[in-house]
């Protein structure tokens, strides 16, 4: 093919709706002459697997948001996004943003996940979309690891990694779009970014900035980003029914086994299993003694397949989330994939297939103690909005179910409604000599969304006044 003709084709893709292929009138009307669309970042045909993901991105909610989305972000600097989790925001909204970048500015896309799962994750399932390599346009950066290339225009990575950027690039001018995925969890890095994304916004003409999130109190936000607009993406889930225990469990790791047995046991309905437990040694006992019950039950009972999931876990064994369940046997007993797994799975990574949620009400939260000041990570109570994302995971292919390992009592009196920022939770020493570091002497100015001053009203933090006054 000579140049000119290839360069011709190159540019005939572009002007596909922006990479969404998704009107066959401009294909030339069936699939199989759009199937021999090139991919203008490789230069070579589109592959079998990215045909079949993309039937599957046609389906997700976001999908018919796509000219909307472009429209507001055109006129407005900041947007705000809320949708379920499992909608498409983290894999597609950064897509269309990266073929608006390169029409625009022709800098990069960054967007943050508060875990390095998910960066990983997420980064990975994107190049198999856009039918690239990883490392290649699209990338991921976490601590420790660079998989990014003079050519990455869309780079998934942790917040911590936007926050270390920011300390030699105040501007961030590397990149034409900014999004901050997960607000909603309002991590330490993702908040001390907010503050200096408006900053940023008041310094440069030509960034554009979305904030996402999975709960629907979007409202502080906007209020946050001088009122910046909202899009909201209705959810496609199903209803879950709540099933309380009548009293409270004295082990819920005990409790959680015998749940995933009982539900694999009694349920007839196919389906897989989420079980929320807090971290890693809790997770591979859980897998281990999971295993082991299931396998004394004997050849006849349905084949279940126990994967773990956490942070730590090499990357090879976090896809295995994805593998699809084990069939079922020639007596017609379900075989099910249960998933052990921390936080993670509540908004960060979509499993699909779930139906049974098992919720013993416990998370890992750093926690403060101003009057020794040492800052650790302790097994808590979780918030109701944290109880309702989990139970949330189970509807999303079909009506499912969330046991919860707690009285309903518990979850009326007990639990706090919402999960505090993580601001509140931390020695502000680390904050003050970060936001040094980022060059903001002004703390007493620094526009954070809940001032870490005030954090005596909630944790009686008293070394936090201290630090604020010495500022
Ligand atoms: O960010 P949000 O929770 O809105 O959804 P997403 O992470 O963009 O995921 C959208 C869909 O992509 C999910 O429903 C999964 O079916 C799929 N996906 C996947 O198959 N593998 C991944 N590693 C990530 C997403
Ligand atoms: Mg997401």
């Amino acid at each position: 093919m000579s140049e000119r003709k290839r360069r011709l084709d190159v540019e005939d893709s572009k002007s596909t709706k922006s990479g969404r292929y998704d009107n066959d009138k401009e294909n030339g009307g069936g699939m199989s002459s759009s199937k021999q669309q090139i991919n203008k970042y490789t230069g070579r045909p589109f592959s079998q697997k990215f045909w079949q993901i993309l039937t599957k991105r046609k389906t997700l909610p976001v999908w018919d948001y796509y000219d909307k989305f472009i429209e507001t972000i055109k006129k407005n600097k900041c947007v705000v996004l809320v949708g379920e989790t499992g909608s498409g925001k983290t894999t597609q909204i950064p897509q269309w943003l990266s073929e608006y970048a390169q029409l625009t500015g022709r800098k990069g896309v960054a967007c943050t996940q508060p875990r390095r799962v998910a960066a990983m994750s997420v980064a990975q399932r994107v190049a198999d979309e856009m039918d690239v390599t990883l490392g290649q346009e699209v990338g991921y950066n976490i601590r420790f690891e660079d998989c990014t290339s003079a050519r990455t225009i869309l780079r998934y990575m942790t917040d911590g990694m936007l926050l270390r950027e920011a300390m030699n690039d105040p501007l961030l001018e590397r990149y034409s779009v900014v999004l901050l995925d997960e607000a909603h969890e309002r991590t330490l890095a993702t908040d001390i970014l907010m503050g200096i994304i408006k900053e940023i916004m008041n310094n440069r003409e030509d960034i554009k900035i979305v904030i996402m999130s999975a709960t629907l109190d979007a409202g502080k936000f906007q209020t946050y980003f001088d009122d910046a607009p909202l899009i909201s993406i209705p959810g496609r889930t199903h209803p879950v029914e709540i099933f309380y225990t009548p009293e409270p469990e004295r082990d819920y790791l005990e409790a959680s086994i015998r749940t995933v047995v009982q539900i694999h046991l009694c349920e007839e309905m196919e389906g897989d299993v989420l079980l929320f437990l807090t971290g890693q040694e809790e997770i591979d006992e859980a897998c281990k003694r999971i295993q082991r019950e299931v396998e004394n039950l004997g050849p006849e009972i349905g084949e279940l397949k126990c994967i773990p999931l956490y942070s730590t876990l090499p990357p090879n064994l976090q896809q295995r989330i994805f593998e699809p369940p084990p069939p079922k046997r020639e007596n017609g007993a379900v075989g099910r994939k249960v998933v052990v797994a921390t936080n993670i799975a509540e908004t960060s990574l979509t499993i699909d297939g779930v139906v049974f949620v098992i919720d013993p009400g416990f998370s890992k939260q750093k926690v403060y103690n101003p009057r020794i000041r040492v800052e650790s990570l302790l097994v808590s109570a979780i918030s109701k909005a944290s109880a309702q994302q989990r139970a949330g995971r189970a509807g999303r292919t079909k009506p499912g179910k969330c046991f919860r390992l707690y009285t309903e009592k518990a979850y009326q009196n007990e639990m706090q409604d919402n999960t505090y920022p993580e601001i509140l939770r931390s020695n502000l020493g680390t904050v003050v000599l970060q936001l040094k570091k980022l060059g903001i002497d002004d703390l007493v100015h620094f526009d954070f969304m809940d001032p870490p001053g005030n954090a005596y009203l909630t944790t009686t933090n008293t070394v936090n006044c201290l630090v604020l006054k010495w500022s």
